[in-house]
């Protein structure tokens, strides 16, 4: 999709759809006025009567007379009670939009920026993150219907500033928005691929391509070298599957030379059965999510790699499969995991810090200066939190801080759970060092406090995606699947890191 902004008041742009966000109460903006006025108050007839909502979220679709006001269609879309307008707003907005167009089969649009205290470049940014990830339909496996017309992409998007914004800050959040939205989009592909396609060596191959194409140092392990180096909790994963494990790392090396990097670790369990501890058959087809934290990682990485942030990251996935073989790993084994410490795996659908732990011992090979990992890793969090908000958890709380702001910036929200030190109680294991379930209570923080023991000093934030990885599609710029959460946290972590000189937190 090319993107581009426009100024205020110069000629009306040449695209099928209008787009013209409507306040609900108060006074409407500059864009809705003026188009207003050109149809002659149809526009506040229609409002006032209750024929067109502004409400959040809500759209109304308009045709005025015989191309009226230069526009052959309107689209009212509702924003936000009062005069409050957020990037949240906005990018909903904007995926509503980018969805009307679709139903429309039109493709270009013209977006209606509206006056607000929001600087220009996050509202553009907002705008095209709305359209890019509102324009994502995973269709690749359905057959099209013969007697039904192809779809048509939205091809070309502009967006109208309001007046006397800077033009050039906003084509830049334009620019910004339009690539972190676009790896986002192939995060959610990844998700939304079953498990018999997105495989770990699938994964694997996604990330050596991404790295071919923007310039990333990508090595994939296998079996062979996994054993070599001792990461044998993936292994014990890995066990009861045909399908070979992986671990991929991602290099981005955009800061100085001897600059410790930042890492980014995502859970690439590209279908989780439960392994012996079998999981129920009711909804287990979802578990082909369970390699989220993963793809939001390949695609981080390559809005990073293309960003171009003058920073150094580096990116971690181990990837398995959690099957049932006769191989498979069993209630009551004990594995040594890279590192050293012995696990007692109890409960085998308990796989994804087990993957996750031999990741990060393996990363602090390069002397992180911070590390974040994301994983839909517990049932327990989505009791917690639903499909709402992202569980975070940490041993720095000012890193905790830092993920949380990023979380609110782009509308990733998270939430914090406590790691009291009684919760780690709940992991101590009879024989061995530690055993990979504390059982039902506290399931998200015992969870996270098993990935804590393996970080050890390093600094290092958790995130539990389980809730929010994927879901239902009900907020307009998703669709029912991956959402490609945690891909906007990962990038917008790393872009404050990379503002503050690469070394120290944002302020
Ligand atoms: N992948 C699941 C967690 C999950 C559950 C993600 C539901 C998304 C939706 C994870 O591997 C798992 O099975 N966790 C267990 C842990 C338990 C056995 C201690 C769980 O949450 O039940
Ligand atoms: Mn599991
Ligand atoms: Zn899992």
């Amino acid at each position: 999709m090319k993107i581009s902004v426009s100024a205020a008041g110069s000629t009306r742009p040449a695209a099928e759809l209008l787009v013209v966000p409507v306040l609900e109460g108060g006074e409407q903006d500059a864009a809705f006025r003026m188009l207003d006025e050109a149809l002659g108050g149809h526009l506040s007839t229609l409002l006032a009567r209750g024929d067109a909502k502004h409400g959040f979220g809500e759209t109304t679709l308009v045709f005025p007379a015989n191309g009226a006001g230069g526009a052959e269609r309107v689209l009212l879309v509702g924003l936000a009670k009062g005069a409050e307008v957020t990037a949240e707003r906005l990018r909903r907005a904007a995926g509503a939009a980018a969805k009307q167009a679709a139903k429309s089969r039109v493709a270009s649009l013209a977006f209606a920026l509206p006056a607000s205290a929001l600087p220009v470049a996050e509202a553009a940014r907002a705008v095209a993150e709305g359209l890019v990830l509102g324009a994502y339909d995973f269709r690749e496996l359905k057959s099209q219907p013969e007697d039904k017309p192809a779809p048509v992409a939205l091809e070309e998007a502009i967006i109208v500033l309001p007046a006397d914004a800077d033009e050039g800050a906003a084509a830049e959040g334009a620019r910004v928005g339009e690539i972190i939205a676009r790896a986002e989009n192939v995060a959610r592909q990844l998700g939304n691929l079953p498990g018999n396609v997105a495989t770990p060596t699938y994964l694997g191959e996604t990330a050596e391509r991404i790295g071919r194409e923007r310039g990333l140092t990508v090595t994939v392990l296998g079996p062979e070298e996994l054993r070599a180096e001792g990461l044998n909790a993936l292994l014990a994963v890995s066990q009861g599957s045909e399908q070979e494990p992986r671990l991929i790392i991602m290099e981005h090396r955009g800061g100085a030379e001897g600059q410790k990097p930042l890492v980014l670790v995502g859970k690439g369990l590209t279908f989780d059965a439960g392994g012996i501890s079998i999981k129920p058959a009711a909804g287990m087809e979802d578990m082909k999510f369970d390699m989220c934290g993963g793809a939001g990682t390949l695609a981080a990485m390559q809005a990073i790699a293309e960003l171009g942030l003058p920073i150094n990251v580096i990116g971690v996935v181990p990837s398995s499969e959690n099957l049932l073989g006769g191989g498979a790993m069993k209630p009551g084994d004990i594995v040594r995991a890279h590192g050293g410490k012995t696990i007692e795996i109890v409960n085998t659908d308990a796989e994804g810090r087990l993957i996750l732990v031999d990741a990060i011992s393996y990363a602090k090979r390069f002397d992180p200066l911070a590390m974040l990992d994301a994983a839909t890793l517990t049932g327990a969090c989505v009791v917690a939190l639903g499909n709402t908000a992202t569980g975070v958890m940490g041993n720095d709380e000012g890193l905790v801080q830092e993920i949380i702001r990023a979380g609110e910036a782009t509308g990733e929200r998270c939430w914090q759970l406590p790691m009291f030190d009684d919760y780690r109680e709940l992991i101590k294991s009879d024989y061995a060092d530690i055993k990979n379930s504390g059982g039902r209570a506290a399931g998200t923080i015992t969870a996270g406090w098993f990935l804590r023991e393996f970080v050890g000093e390093w600094p290092w934030v958790h995130l539990d995606v389980a809730g929010t990885a994927y879901g239902d599609g009900k907020i307009p710029y998703l669709t029912k699947g991956a959402s490609g959460v945690p891909t906007r946290i990962f990038v917008q972590w790393v872009m404050d890191r990379a503002a503050a000189g690469g070394g120290t937190a944002a302020a």
